[in-house]
């Protein structure tokens, strides 16, 4: 009998350890800053040379990191507000391993938040590849996700300059402007590419579109409304 629950314990610890590193693997050498050139002759032919094997790299090729230097590792620009004159009166401001090299691999972003006064809307999102954590340092936002089927519970909060927010990872979230005031936020994730799914560009958006036979019997839509929604012209606030 002990050993049964020996064996249990050690299948649930391996489990575990299995799911803890789910997410990025942890880099092995100080950093690999990427390299943006898939042009160049060198990274051709490491993606040559890898594809023979069929290898998938989880990130971008390193450079040889005796050649990087402080811009690998710099960005500049965060002090700026980004442009919220567009529908969604938001604009996300990114620095992720697009914007410095440097961070592949090492499972960390940032972003600058801005929204209009009264309305301007992060609409519902998710980042399928990292948790969120946000603090807001003007404005007032109401901010919430919703946790995975079968509760869908809201979790919301009202958030003033100072405030903190967690967005776990996956889970559908948004950010709306409350205040008569611009609000301006920054949040850190947890991955140096976290990507973006916005759920109505997505689902209404996508190129080429769903079948509105889909769209209308998962959404309880009439087809006319699908349709209508599918015409729609999506802005994407990143
Ligand atoms: C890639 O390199 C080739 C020559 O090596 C050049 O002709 C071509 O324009 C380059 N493409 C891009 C997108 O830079
Ligand atoms: C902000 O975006 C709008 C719409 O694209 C554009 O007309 C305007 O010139 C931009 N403002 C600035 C300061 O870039
Ligand atoms: C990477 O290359 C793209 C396209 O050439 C460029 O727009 C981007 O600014 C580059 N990123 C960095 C961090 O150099």
């Amino acid at each position: 009998m002990k050993g049964v629950y020996f064996l249990v314990a050690f299948v649930l610890f391996a489990l575990a350890s299995t799911l803890a590193s789910a997410s990025d693997p942890s880099p092995l050498q100080d950093f690999c800053v990427a390299i943006n050139d898939t042009n160049n002759t060198y990274t051709k032919y490491r993606m040559f040379f890898l594809s023979i094997y069929a290898v998938f790299v989880n990130g971008k090729f390193c450079k040889d990191p005796k050649l990087a230097t402080p811009m690998d590792f710099f960005f500049s620009g965060l002090n700026i507000p980004g442009n919220t004159s567009n529908q969604l009166g938001s604009k996300v401001t990114p620095v992720n391993v697009a914007q410095i090299l440097g961070l592949n691999t090492l499972g960390i972003s940032l972003a600058r938040l801005d929204f209009a006064p009264y309305g301007g809307l992060n609409p519902p999102h998710t980042h399928p590849r990292a948790t969120e954590i946000l603090v807001v340092v003007e404005g007032t936002l109401l901010v919430g996700f919703v946790t995975s089927n079968p509760d869908n519970r809201l979790i919301t909060k009202v958030l003033y300059p100072g405030d903190v927010f967690v967005f776990p990872i996956g889970l559908i979230h948004f950010q709306f402007n409350v205040g008569n005031t611009n609000a301006v936020a920054f949040a850190a994730l947890s991955s140096q590419n976290p990507g973006v799914i916005t759920i109505a560009n997505a689902v209404f958006g996508s190129n080429p579109a769903i079948n509105p036979d889909v769209l209308a019997k998962a959404f309880q839509l009439d087809k006319n409304i699908v349709n209508q929604l599918q015409h729609q012209f999506w802005w994407d606030n990143n």
